[in-house]
């Protein structure tokens, strides 16, 4: 299973809602940053053995396999392990390295959706029609698009839902939608709001779920402070989310004809 993890507008939180979701998965995954503005992965994350990650090994060295015809190496040879024990792929360092490696990124997708016996979880940033990282959108199963409960959030996040809903009238395939709020565990109105108004102009996203508004742990997550977060909101609710986008991932809804 692949899936995308990004924003419409705005820094709402996708890369600690990614991490988060990557953190709780309940099967061998793989942690993808594939922000098209730069990743922070391999600045942030350490080996086990607390030393840097090799920004070398990851999105640019598969893409580098991808050129030649995927399949010479095992993708495992991409992977890192950070403290902790979860396997990831580090990202580009600049935006130019993701043009650059835009011409295989449809195959370096593929490769993503197929891996054998691990769902992958990619980071993919700001999803527009101009993103670079469109290829892992489209490839994916389900994309999520954080969102915070604010008016201007939610219009981003309905323009988004809209535009992708007409690249799926044109038989591109396009992935399931699945909102997440980031909100306040006590906020029990916005996602209802947030479903209404996509319900109301007739748009396909489902708004999945909510994961807490946790500064403290969003921040232990973000590599910022250590302390131990297994019990905090922020992880218990993302644990809430895993069932949920399995089943969207596995109801196939629409169009799914050209790659
Ligand atoms: N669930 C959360 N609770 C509280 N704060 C959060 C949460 N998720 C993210 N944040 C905070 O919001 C800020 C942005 O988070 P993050 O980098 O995950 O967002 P992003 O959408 O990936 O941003 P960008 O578009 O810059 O990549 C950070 O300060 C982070 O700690
Ligand atoms: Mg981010």
């Amino acid at each position: 299973m692949l899936l995308a993890v990004g924003s419409a507008k705005g820094a709402p939180g996708a890369t600690t809602t990614a991490r988060v979701l990557a953190a709780v998965w309940p099967q061998d995954v793989v942690l993808v940053d594939a922000d098209p503005a730069g990743g922070d992965l391999a600045l942030l994350a350490r080996r086990p053995d607390d030393g840097a990650l090799d920004p070398d090994r990851g999105l640019l060295s598969l893409a580098a396999d991808a050129r030649r015809g995927l399949g010479e190496r095992p993708l495992e040879d991409h992977l890192q392990q950070v403290e902790g024990g979860l396997e990831v792929i580090c990202g580009v360092s600049t935006p130019d390295q993701m043009a650059g490696i835009g011409p295989v990124l449809p195959q370096v997708a593929g490769a993503f959706a197929r891996w054998p016996g691990r769902d992958v979880l990619v980071d993919v940033g700001r999803v527009s029609p101009t993103s670079p990282t469109l290829p892992l959108v489209q490839a994916a199963d389900v994309l999520v698009l954080v969102a915070r409960p604010r008016i201007e959030s939610f219009a981003h996040v309905r323009e988004r839902v809209r535009w992708l809903a007409q690249l799926r009238e044109t038989n591109l395939r396009t992935p399931e939608v699945a909102v997440v709020l980031v909100a306040d565990s006590r906020d029990r109105t916005s996602a209802g709001d947030l479903a209404r108004l996509l319900a109301h102009d007739g748009l396909p996203g489902t708004v999945l779920g909510q994961l807490a508004d946790d500064t403290r742990a969003a921040d232990v997550l973000g590599g910022r402070v250590e302390r131990p977060v297994a019990r905090s909101l922020l992880v218990r609710s993302a644990r809430q989310l895993v069932d949920p986008l399995r089943a969207l991932s596995q109801s196939g809804r629409g169009v799914r004809t050209t790659a």
